[in-house]
């Protein structure tokens, strides 16, 4: 955990944020894999963690906005769990950690939250993503668990964006941390990529690398030779030449922050000429917009850049034509990258997503874009000192994607078709960093994962 400090100051902070009321925070449940006693790891939910940090089921938080009053409710164990699980610290010894004073038992949580109801408090509370949450707070508010989602309070939504959004130096610390590890785990991925061996394979020691350092990966492997389909957790291809192959994946530290990572390899080790240009388009996208990454930019602005970037490198190759900024504004490289730049990265990995994308990635001052490709930027506002992003460009050939525009003849004025089908079998290529945004420009958080064509064949022939 971090000091009891730091959590009684984001608490503070937040309250600074509202009006008025009680904030519900409910922590996670274990969460029953296929049958109640056989739980999934153990994942504390991320506000939570954020504003309490205590790494345990069962418990509620409150935070009283008017008197500056915080609670944990939980339930000390018994000698049942004791025996199962050995000696556990009591709720008021584990509260201390995070600074709250004031603990309770569980069953005292309904009639606490009952008197605030009659005394005409306003409840705060963000969406749940869990059903055991929903009911719980379903029950304990009296409400329709299907319509709870209508009762989420934007104030505490915009409150916890504005908190979470800048990271501070221990967290950044902690990405850092998380990035470290996926060096590992993408050098040792680069070093398993040779004809014969099963997706499956190199995914498997990936996530053992991960769990060896601290924790689970911080979402499902992406590991594909067939990349041109964006989040494929199919791994069941053998490796072959000629193919490239995508490796999406991260760590997540011990205090729940994640790194996200995409490197693509030549399968054996060698990029083909072909390989290569496609290779250098994306390597360029990547270092242009984090070079365009800076405190005050739009970041759909760096979207830009590196949409530009791949419009300029397929035109010099022969696969689109014209006008490179008229053909971005029209939307025709979304033939080629067909999702955004990135997205905020925390301790979610598209973080606070649970919050509503909109209310993370875009403000007042602008919003998502209606337009294919830009539509799923998850990111566009402006960037400030301690946002951390994530940096992903890619160039993928779809196959049913092409045929589809083609059939359409859509762009046929930016898009050359004739050349676009001799990269039928490509597959994709994307290349993924995390980016800290600091007070005059960016900087990409930990230790340098290969990325140039050179420094990836050498790495792979290790
Ligand atoms: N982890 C999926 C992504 O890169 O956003
Ligand atoms: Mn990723
Ligand atoms: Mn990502």
């Amino acid at each position: 955990m971090f000091t009891p400090e730091t959590y009684t100051n984001r608490r503070n902070a937040l309250r600074k944020e509202m009006k008025s009321g009680l904030i519900l925070m409910p922590g996670n449940t274990e969460a029953a894999y296929n049958y109640p006693a056989n739980t999934y790891g153990f994942r504390q939910d991320s506000n939570f963690s954020y504003f309490f940090g205590l790494d345990h089921p069962d418990f509620f938080g409150v935070m009283d906005i008017d008197n500056g009053v915080d609670y944990i409710f939980g339930n000390d164990v018994d000698m049942d769990d004791i025996i199962w699980m050995g000696h556990q610290p009591s709720v008021s010894q584990q509260a201390e950690g995070c600074g709250v004073k004031n603990t309770a038992p569980s069953s005292e949580l309904s009639e606490f939250i009952g008197n605030a109801i009659r005394n005409k408090r306003t409840l705060h509370f963000v969406p749940s993503y869990r059903g055991e949450t929903i009911l719980l707070l379903s029950h304990l508010l009296g409400l329709n668990p299907l319509r709870l989602k209508d009762y989420v309070s934007k104030e505490l939504i915009k409150g916890i964006v504005k908190l979470r959004s800048v990271k501070s130096e221990a967290e950044v610390a902690e990405i850092e941390k998380a990035v470290d590890v996926a060096y590992i785990m993408f050098t040792t991925g680069m070093k398993m990529a040779k004809a014969g061996v099963k997706e499956q394979e190199i995914v498997g020691a990936m996530e053992g690398i991960s769990i060896a350092h601290g924790r689970p990966v911080s979402f499902p492997i992406i590991l594909s030779i067939n990349g041109q389909i964006l989040h494929n957790h199919h791994h069941g291809n053998f490796l072959k030449e000629g193919r490239m192959l995508v490796m999406d994946g991260g760590s997540e530290s011990s205090l729940l922050y994640a790194s996200d990572i995409t490197r693509t390899v030549p399968v054996g080790g060698k990029f083909s000429q072909r390989q290569k240009e496609i290779y250098e388009i994306v390597l360029n996208a990547n270092l242009k917009s984090i070079a365009a990454t800076a405190p005050g930019t739009l970041y759909r602005d760096c979207h830009y850049v590196a949409c530009e970037t791949i419009a300029s490198g397929l035109k010099d190759l022969g696969l689109m034509k014209g006008d490179v900024k008229q053909a971005v504004a029209a939307g025709a490289h979304a033939l080629f990258l067909p999702h955004g730049l990135g997205h905020m990265l925390g301790m979610d990995v598209h973080d606070m997503e649970g919050l509503g994308q909109i209310n993370v990635g875009y403000d007042e001052e602008i919003q998502p874009s209606d337009q294919f490709g830009t539509a799923y930027l998850r990111m566009g506002r402006r960037l400030q000192p301690g946002f951390v992003v994530t940096n992903e460009p890619g160039i993928y050939f779809i196959p049913e994607l092409i045929d589809l525009w083609k059939s359409e003849k859509k762009f046929t004025e930016f898009i050359n078709y004739d050349k676009v089908d001799e990269y039928r079998d490509f597959g994709g290529i994307r290349i993924e960093d995390d980016i800290l945004v600091t007070e005059h420009g960016c900087r990409v958080l930990g230790k340098p994962i290969p990325k140039t064509v050179a420094d990836v064949e050498t790495t792979m022939g290790m």
